[in-house]
């Protein structure tokens, strides 16, 4: 990396990435790291006075990148490299109106999280939440076995129970993809989705090569896989995903209106980002029966989530936004990360670049 009038460029690290990860940049003796050390979210004083100046930022989900963030930094700025995959906290706009290059972390975390959403749908079903509780508040001594008591929807089918199971994806992009596939030895024959609102008709032209490639990949189980609208989604899906992404164009795209559509013995699982369900309008659909169950790694509000939350009186099962909290897929997103940044502050090709 070269200097600029014999000034190491400076990059500001927003968090402690490790013993494994620090020593890519702090190892290095042409750059000049800052880095919040604290064990705790980077605090907006300390970012704000210590990123002018900076060429490369290695941020979190939990830093907010907007005009004033960019202003103090000034115009030696040309790369915001998120850990994450989200890049709701990015004014992507205005990075692109100044030529500010964005780096992120696709791929390595898709595991990961469509692990988990496997794992929350599970759980929505059997009520783990719910039925966990009996045995936490010492209640199993009296709670009677019964041929029908704390039953729920099964999610594996392989046709000996005379039913089948349509899996909706709100989104689908790689993680529903990678959750689909993990749901097929499940005996799941029909899947139904909605694209990303935002999609283009190239991308719904590339959508139908790939439904057919995946079909094709996933036969002799998979028997239909079909891009629906939001009501059929609605009142087709026996178990839901919200894995889309956040932000305006998709704020409650799961409300009110939309639950009272679904099934009775579904269940919803949201593994994207808060904003996409509106989370009274959950707990309302949980307390009144209108879904069987919920579980949700993101929450509208989040990390801001109190004791007093209507919806953590609810039997939904809720995370607290640990998709991709696994040691190897985090050690991946940091390193990711930093070679994103160390390649937009050289001018060079970045490992994943935000397309803006
Ligand atoms: C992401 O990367 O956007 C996740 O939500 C945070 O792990």
């Amino acid at each position: 990396i070269s200097s600029h009038l014999g000034k190491k460029p400076k990059i500001l690290v927003s968090r402690d990435l490790g013993p494994n990860v620090m020593p890519l940049l702090t190892q290095r003796g042409d750059i000049e790291v800052v880095l919040w050390t604290q064990n705790s979210a980077c605090d907006r004083k300390w970012l704000l006075d210590n990123v002018k100046g900076a060429t490369g930022i290695v941020v979190m989900i939990t830093d907010l990148v907007d005009t004033e963030l960019l202003d103090a930094a000034g115009p030696d700025l040309k790369v915001v490299s998120t850990m994450s995959v989200g890049y709701e906290h990015i004014n992507v706009p205005e990075l692109g109106k100044r030529h500010i290059r964005i780096g992120y972390t696709p791929d390595v975390l898709t595991d990961a999280v469509a692990d988990i959403a496997v794992m929350l749908a599970l759980m929505a079903g059997r009520n783990a939440n719910g039925t966990m509780g009996i045995v936490r508040d010492g209640l199993w001594p009296r709670t009677i076995w019964a041929p029908f008591a704390l039953c729920g929807p099964q999610l594996s089918t392989f046709g000996s129970l005379s039913s089948t199971r349509t899996i909706g994806f709100l989104g689908f992009g790689r993680i529903s993809q990678a959750t689909l596939a993990r749901l097929v030895p499940f005996g799941i024959t029909d899947c139904i989705y909605v694209s990303n609102p935002s999609s283009s008709s190239s991308k719904k032209e590339r959508n139908r090569i790939r439904d057919q490639n995946l079909l094709e990949q996933y036969q002799p189980q998979l028997k239909s896989l079909r891009a629906v609208d939001k009501d059929a989604l609605a009142r087709e899906s026996d178990v839901l995903f919200v894995l889309t992404p956040g932000g305006p164009s998709t704020k409650h795209l799961v409300n009110e209106q939309f639950l009272q559509k679904m099934k009775k013995h579904s269940v919803l699982i949201n593994v994207g980002r808060g904003s996409v369900v509106d989370a009274m309008a959950l707990a309302k659909a949980l307390d009144k029966g209108w879904i069987f169950g919920a579980g949700v790694d993101v929450l509208e509000g989040e990390p801001n989530i109190e004791r007093d939350h209507p919806l953590v009186h609810t039997k939904c099962n809720i995370l607290p936004h640990i998709g991709s909290a696994t040691f190897e897929t985090r050690l991946a997103m940091a390193t990711l990360a930093v070679d994103n940044c160390l390649a937009g502050v050289a001018g060079g090709t970045m490992p994943t670049e935000l397309d803006t």
